[in-house]
């Protein structure tokens, strides 16, 4: 068996993807470590869970590093710190610097919780989603993990996954269906990568 994979979170608010791809590392569903975790929020649910686990929990915000590029250099150089080989996204409302994106580039996913390319980009984001789905009276909808560029939602899909919409559906509850596949999705995806079965060009394993 290869070594674990090394894998740095971002993440802003609650950290349930996250916490899911910690928990698969734990029952050994995915042959990876959670090294780091960054979020730009110091009261966010993703720090909190970090201390609970044992993992480094970072700080990192436009607060804590003002100045252009201060930032950037401090979240590349915590991720090459910890020997982190994937970054996940996993609610992290800030586009990454150009530091970041460089040294990490083809090695940063995301998870969307809708089909890209549909219903993605800038404003895209939390129930706005779903209700963008519901208003477009779409049958299906489902998360997306891919890899991440310059813009927001927008590179290379790794996998989908979905989900009906059913009749008398309401964001949260059309929400919280996505976010249970969310879950299964990222672990399966980044076990995928961490088997070489879906090889990220850049990650030299
Ligand atoms: C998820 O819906 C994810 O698709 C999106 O942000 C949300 C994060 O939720 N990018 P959580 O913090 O993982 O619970």
């Amino acid at each position: 068996m290869a070594r674990p994979l090394r894998l740095g979170f971002l993440a802003s608010h609650n950290g349930s993807n996250m916490q899911a791809l910690i928990d698969a590392c734990k029952t050994g569903r995915l042959e990876a470590r959670p090294s780091v975790v960054i979020s730009n929020n110091s009261e966010s649910g993703a720090l909190a869970r970090a201390r609970q686990e044992g993992i480094p929990a970072c700080h990192l915000s436009g607060h804590t590093h003002p100045g252009p590029g201060v930032l950037d250099q401090a979240i590349c150089a915590t991720l090459t710190h910890h020997q982190v080989e994937v970054v996940c996204l996993a609610g992290y409302m800030k586009r990454l610097g150009p530091q970041t994106l460089a040294t990490f580039r083809g090695r940063v996913l995301n998870i969307h919780p809708a089909l890209l390319p549909k219903f993605g980009g800038e404003g895209y984001y939390g129930q706005a989603v779903h209700q963008a789905v519901l208003e477009a009276g779409e049958k299906e909808s489902g998360p997306t993990v891919h890899l991440v560029d310059e813009q927001y939602d927008h590179g290379p899909v790794l996998a989908q996954a979905r989900v009906l919409v059913l009749e008398g559906d309401t964001p949260a509850t059309l929400a919280a269906r996505v976010l249970a596949q969310e879950h299964r999705l990222y672990a399966e995806t980044l076990q995928r990568i961490a088997m070489g079965e879906i090889v990220l060009e850049g990650l030299k394993r």
